[in-house]
């Protein structure tokens, strides 16, 4: 599989509003409206008879890679038997997401959680059992990508006819585009590191290397995958954290101070500010660090 920059982190949550509150204050940046993919033939393990999938979700203005939070729903990919917490890596539009269905195939890899549209797989969950509790997200450009409002109204077009989850005004007043994360690394912890090393290389195509003797990192692009060996008694595994290069950690310390987000300084040997790492408990059991570029 040729390589392909991440294009943004799925979160699952219990409560998308009090979640949305929570991340706004933790990013330098919006979350759009709560707005929500209502495909009426999703079908995933749970629940293989295509049926209604109505997600409530956010995404962060920051790009390259984004940030989606995603609400409880339904008895399958996106049930609360999954827990909380970081849920799937998405990668840009596929030309051809038939053959990318085959390619998993050929690696053992099923599909869990589809929607079939116009002759088309037009969204893919890769089952998350294939990459240590990470599901890998799948699409295909199509006008007819169900998004609505959160009260089922048509999500807002831009002048040039493109579709947006934004408020129009927030895009509009952005002359170069959306602005980049900063998002530099994602962490995920694995049980086994060399046998996942092996997957996500043959999954996503990243070349991994060994950095230190429990970890391996890998990726081309401005965002890199760290996979991380599982402690004993560790967390869960899966997605687990994001890092943010950040040029003033002393301001963003303040910022985050000021809302109230519980976050732990990590000092340097030299004795300068080199990390802020805000509680994940505060966020759905995922990890924000803002560290030095
Ligand atoms: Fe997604």
């Amino acid at each position: 599989m040729r390589p392909l920059p991440i294009a943004h982190i799925g979160i699952l949550v219990a409560d998308l509003v009090t979640s949305r509150e929570r991340w706004s204050k933790v990013f330098d940046g919006v979350f759009s409206p709560v707005s929500r993919y209502r495909p009426e033939n999703w079908s995933d393990f749970g629940n293989p008879e295509p049926h209604l999938h109505d997600a409530r979700l956010t995404f962060y203005i920051g790009d390259n890679p984004s940030i989606e939070i995603l609400e409880f729903v339904g008895n399958g990919t996106h049930s609360p038997t999954k827990g909380e917490g970081g849920h799937h890596l998405s990668f840009p539009p596929l030309e051809d997401n038939e053959a990318r269905r085959q390619e998993l195939a050929e690696l053992g890899v099923r599909i869990d959680g589809e929607i079939r549209h116009d002759n088309r797989w037009i969204f893919q969950f890769a089952e998350a059992g294939a990459l240590n509790n990470v599901y890998t997200e799948w699409v295909e450009e199509h006008p007819d990508h169900p998004d609505v409002k959160d009260d089922l109204s048509p999500i807002g077009r831009l002048p040039d006819g493109t579709k947006t989850l934004f408020e129009l005004e927030t895009i509009l007043d952005l002359p170069d585009g959306r602005p980049d994360s900063g998002i530099v690394e994602i962490g995920v912890v694995v049980a086994d590191l060399d046998a996942a090393k092996a997957m996500w290389e043959a999954v996503i195509g990243y070349r991994f290397i060994d950095d230190g003797p429990a970890s391996a990192v890998a990726g081309p692009f401005a965002a890199t995958i760290r996979l991380i060996r599982q402690e004993p008694d560790g967390s869960r595994e899966g997605l687990s954290y994001a890092t943010i290069a950040d040029a003033d950690l002393e301001s963003t310390g303040r910022r985050l101070q000021a809302s109230d987000v519980p976050v732990t300084s990590v000092i340097s040997a030299d004795g300068l500010l080199s990390r802020l790492d805000v509680d994940p408990a505060y966020l759905n059991g995922f990890g924000i660090r803002f560290r030095r570029p």
